[in-house]
């Protein structure tokens, strides 16, 4: 048996896409219930949080799972990263409102959902900067004070474009990656290229 962790929301679908090119029936993951785990043929299928799928298959609750390449950066858990899945597609980014200019000689102030990855960015760059740790709507802080910047994911710009946000810098490109927990990887590597090998084929 695999036990495979799949994110809950907008990556499920297409994991239930790579799970069908495998050859296995996705009713479970497509029917809408509210089932958090079930089994698809030699899978154990669980639903998580996207942002705990990497706890999951960290601490060996899960063998592999799909999680996005932001969540990785944030939280560095000690996995292996097997894959690139091609899909969710976004970028990571520094946005501010439009016509933002840094006074070099103040503390910028950064709101973030990736208050990790918001900090290295700014260090990496010598530049003095307090973060704001934020769970979600970021892009309302520079709007109300809260912060100069944000840091945050850019996927179709629509969130940016509506509240008068652009985009200052690109700090990576994101999209889902497949990880696996390190030590059941050597048990089970052949189950999971035997999963995985119809993905490749076509991404
Ligand atoms: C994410 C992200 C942006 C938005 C970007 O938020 O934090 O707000 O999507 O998408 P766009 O470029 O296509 O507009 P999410 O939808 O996860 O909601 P949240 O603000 O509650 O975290």
């Amino acid at each position: 048996m695999i036990r495979l962790a799949i994110p809950k929301g907008r990556l499920s679908e297409s994991v239930a896409d790579l799970l069908h090119r495998s050859g296995y029936d996705c009713a479970g993951l497509r029917n809408g219930s509210r089932r958090l785990a079930f089994t698809m043929g030699d899978i154990e299928a669980t639903l998580v949080k996207p942002s705990d799928v990497a706890v999951y298959v960290e601490h060996g609750a899960a063998d592999i799972g799909v999680v996005g390449k932001d969540v990785l950066m944030e939280d560095e858990p000690d996995v292996f990263e097997l894959m690139d899945l091609g899909f969710g597609a976004c970028r990571m980014v520094v946005a501010a409102p439009a016509g933002f200019s840094d006074d070099p000689s103040r503390v910028l102030r950064v709101a973030s959902k990736y208050p990790h990855v918001a900090g290295e960015h700014f260090a990496r760059k010598n530049r003095a900067a307090e973060v704001i740790e934020l769970h979600g709507s970021v892009e309302l802080a520079p709007l109300v004070g809260l912060g100069d910047v944000i840091v945050d994911i850019v996927e179709t710009g629509t969130t940016l474009r509506e509240n008068g946000l652009e985009v200052l810098e690109e700090i990576a490109p994101l999209s889902a990656r497949l990880i696996a927990n390190r030590s059941r990887y050597h048990f089970i590597r052949t189950a999971i290229e035997r999963l995985t090998d119809p993905w490749r084929a076509r991404s």
